[in-house]
């Protein structure tokens, strides 16, 4: 396996991913381990994607249908323990994990927590905003 080079140049680094200076605001994680596959957190990481993309909030390449001055990534990840609530859907930078998420939860999350800031208490049993 070839070693990496390593590039210490931030013009470069930046060139080679521009999501280094977008003005990402929040990270959405949607998990696509096992547990949460089986329970549809394919449709759940659509709605999301149908959600963002429409109002222009998904950052990414224009090419993708995205917007490069979206300000909220959304990503798979795989599984953080949720297994047998899942979806799992993490939300940073709150450190708020939600428990259960069905496709038809997203436009709630969207439209409270991820535009106006408020957490869906139903979902979340994780909340360390305050900690
Ligand atoms: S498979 Fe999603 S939390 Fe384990």
């Amino acid at each position: 396996m070839a070693k990496p080079k390593f590039i210490d140049d931030r013009e470069t680094l930046v060139k080679l991913a521009p999501v280094a200076e977008a003005a990402i605001e929040r990270h959405v994680f949607v998990c696509n381990g096992k547990s949460c596959s089986k329970v549809g957190s394919a449709e759940v990481k659509e709605a999301f994607v149908r959600e963002l993309e429409s109002r222009g909030l998904r950052y990414g390449k224009e090419s993708k249908g995205r917007n490069p001055d979206g300000t909220i990534l959304l990503t798979d990840c795989g599984s953080v323990g949720f297994c047998s609530i899942g979806t799992a859907v993490l939300v940073y930078p709150e450190n708020v994990w939600y428990a259960q998420v069905r496709a038809e939860d997203v436009p709630e999350i969207v439209e409270k927590h991820l535009i106006g800031g408020e957490v869906v208490e139903r979902l979340a049993l994780i909340d360390r905003r305050s900690e």
